[in-house]
């Protein structure tokens, strides 16, 4: 569950380029719940997920995960409770690892980590099913490297 409220940011304040970017920007989301955000150019769509992720400190209100307040951790501390994708699929992936070992890293985000296989068989199965799912070809080439598979 999400609940974002009242967020406030404004770019370079107090300067020629102040830009107020988020003015009262509120957003509950449920589990499970899907929602799509719309808005022309410099809306402040980026803002917001980029707010909700934890980029840079909002100016106001407040942000909940689970009913967890992240409000004031930093970026690499909320990853524990929130998962992105970038518009750019080569921003948030590593280009020079396998398609299942990406999947393998963004799986043991936020959790403790020891020497071992860095895919298990199993997690490769079920990436395979996970894939497979949205019917791109991807269950196939889960050891092709994320930066050649354009
Ligand atoms: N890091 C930043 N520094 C200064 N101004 C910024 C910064 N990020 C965004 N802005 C400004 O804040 C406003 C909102 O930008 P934002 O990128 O959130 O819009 P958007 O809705 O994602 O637009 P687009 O549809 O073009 O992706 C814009 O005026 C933008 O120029
Ligand atoms: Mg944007």
């Amino acid at each position: 569950m999400l609940n974002a409220f009242n967020l406030q940011k404004t770019f370079n304040p107090g300067t020629i380029n102040e830009k107020v970017a988020l003015a009262g920007a509120t957003l509950n989301l449920e589990e499970g719940e899907f929602c799509t955000v719309i808005g022309g150019n410099g809306a402040g769509k980026s803002t917001f997920l980029n707010a909700v992720a934890g980029v840079w400190p909002v100016d106001g209100g407040s942000i909940t995960i689970d009913g967890i307040d992240v409000t004031g951790l930093p970026e690499h501390k909320r990853a524990k409770y929130l998962g992105r994708v970038f518009q750019d699929p080569m921003t948030g992936t590593a280009a020079n690892m396998q398609i299942d070992e990406n999947m393998a890293l963004a799986a043991r985000r936020g959790k403790s980590r020891g020497l071992g296989w860095g895919v298990t068989r199993s997690e490769r199965a079920r990436y395979h099913e996970m894939l497979k799912e949205l019917d791109l070809g991807l269950e196939d080439r889960l050891t092709a490297k994320v930066g050649l598979l354009s």
